[in-house]
């Protein structure tokens, strides 16, 4: 291990024996935590090239149990985002698909840091269980064409502990990390095709376009290699996406989507990723967007809650405290920075520190702006709900420094930048 790390260390490529013995040594316990740390900042320094990338994320898939889905007569197509703040998508997708024809079966995390977790936004809906056995998973895929569930403990067990230990050494951000990371567990999950929203700007873990193109690059190519339709759109990431940013109001304003309205990002962005989707299970010439207008889609959502115990009617939870911060002075907003909404809403108790903490489901933040509007001094940016007053305060410092007001108009960002 000591010889790979200073292989590594001094930009040598390692081969694909080498990377095949670390993995399979380290989930055997055989490397130490700190050896491997180590390994991984060397990479996150000196990278990797496209061989040792395809040999660590064939080695992760070997780690663990393969599924498939091919007993199911319909396409399976699964949909990926790298994470980013009011990333609620997922949410009115994957029903929407379902009302389509199209099987997703999207395995889902929870949140760490200032990026939320798709789990942890639907464990704001009373019942529902976001824990399924695989034939449960399957079940819920047959009757309702989409299921969103955790993924078991069996799926690419290398990443998770690799995970763990990258989000507390510094190297999340790295391509060759994160590609290999999200591609080992979509690969080993078998879907016939996968659309990935490969996010960039300030609330995502890659800054740059050019660093989030490289990585969708890398992503579809070990998806096309392994057999698996993969597309990537690149998509801005520097102001949130939608207005809601936490638990419980992310569910809310899906279910506007749902319900045919909701934030114009957010509908956006939906029907961009469904018309992918559609396209990589041969049904190009559906159109998606009536399906949110009709109500087909919120069928499927409600039939997607019932089948995982939760009860789509009852109320969602709602802070006991709310706070609003307000603009300075007149202007034009600039930017509103996503990094710090998500802290902020992370502040609040909408995130967790640790893994295993558990959230505040009804902390989180209303953005009530966007880059290129007009506001006046006192008008409303942010509406910030938490229940703790220490909370409020953390997370009310943030929103103060979030929006930046200005005198002139802001070049307009579109939405969605690129395909790959
Ligand atoms: N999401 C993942 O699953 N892995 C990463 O490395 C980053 C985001």
């Amino acid at each position: 291990m000591v010889d790979l790390i200073t292989k590594k260390r001094f930009a040598e490529a390692l081969d694909s024996s080498e990377i095949e013995w670390l993995i399979d040594a380290y989930v055997r316990g055989a490397v130490a935590p700190e050896q491997m740390s180590a390994l991984l900042m060397a990479v996150v320094i000196q990278g990797m090239d496209r061989g040792e990338i395809k040999a660590l994320t064939t080695a992760m898939i070997a780690s663990g149990e393969r599924m498939s889905f091919s007993g199911l007569g319909r396409p399976a197509i699964d949909k990926h985002s790298t994470g980013g703040v009011g990333d609620k998508i997922t949410l009115p997708l994957v029903p929407l698909m379902a009302s389509l024809g199209v099987a997703v079966p999207q395995l889902s995390g929870r949140g760490l840091g200032h990026t939320g977790g798709t789990l942890d936004k639907l464990e704001s809906i009373p019942g529902w269980r976001a824990a399924l056995s695989n034939t449960e998973m399957e079940q819920v895929l047959r009757e309702v064409g989409g299921v969103i569930c955790a993924a078991g403990s069996g799926l690419a067990p290398a990443d998770r502990a690799m995970y763990a230990l990258r989000d507390v050494t510094g190297t999340v951000a790295s391509v060759p990390l994160i590609a290999s990371s999200i591609m080992s567990k979509k690969i080993a999950e078998g879907a016939d095709g996968l659309v990935l929203d490969v996010k960039f700007g300030s609330g995502a873990f890659l800054a740059s376009m050019a660093d989030a193109r490289e990585l969708a690059e890398t992503m579809v190519r070990l998806g096309q290699d392994s057999g698996m339709r993969t597309v990537a759109l690149l998509t801005d990431m520097d102001a949130p996406l939608g207005r809601a940013v936490g638990n419980a109001n992310e569910v809310r304003e899906s279910v506007e989507v749902l319900a045919g309205g909701g934030p114009s990002d957010v509908t956006e962005l939906t029907l961009a990723l469904a018309r992918e989707m559609l396209e990589l299970a041969g049904r190009g010439d559906v159109d998606p967007e009536p399906a949110l207008a009709n109500g087909t889609a919120m069928d499927a959502w409600r039939r997607m809650i019932l089948a995982q115990g939760g009860d789509p009617d009852a109320p969602l939870p709602v802070a006991r405290e709310t706070e609003t911060v307000r603009a300075a002075a007149d202007g034009i907003v600039q930017h509103v920075d996503a990094h710090k909404v998500g802290v902020a809403a992370w502040r609040l108790g909408a995130g967790r520190a640790r893994p295993g903490d558990s959230v505040d489901h009804a902390a989180g933040v209303e953005v009530l702006v966007k880059p290129g509007e007009r506001v006046r001094a006192g008008d409303p940016l942010f509406v910030a709900a938490s229940d703790n007053a220490g909370r409020m305060a953390r997370g009310l410092g943030l929103l103060g420094e979030a929006a930046e007001i200005g005198g002139s108009v802001p070049s307009s960002r579109p939405l969605i930048a690129g395909r790959v």
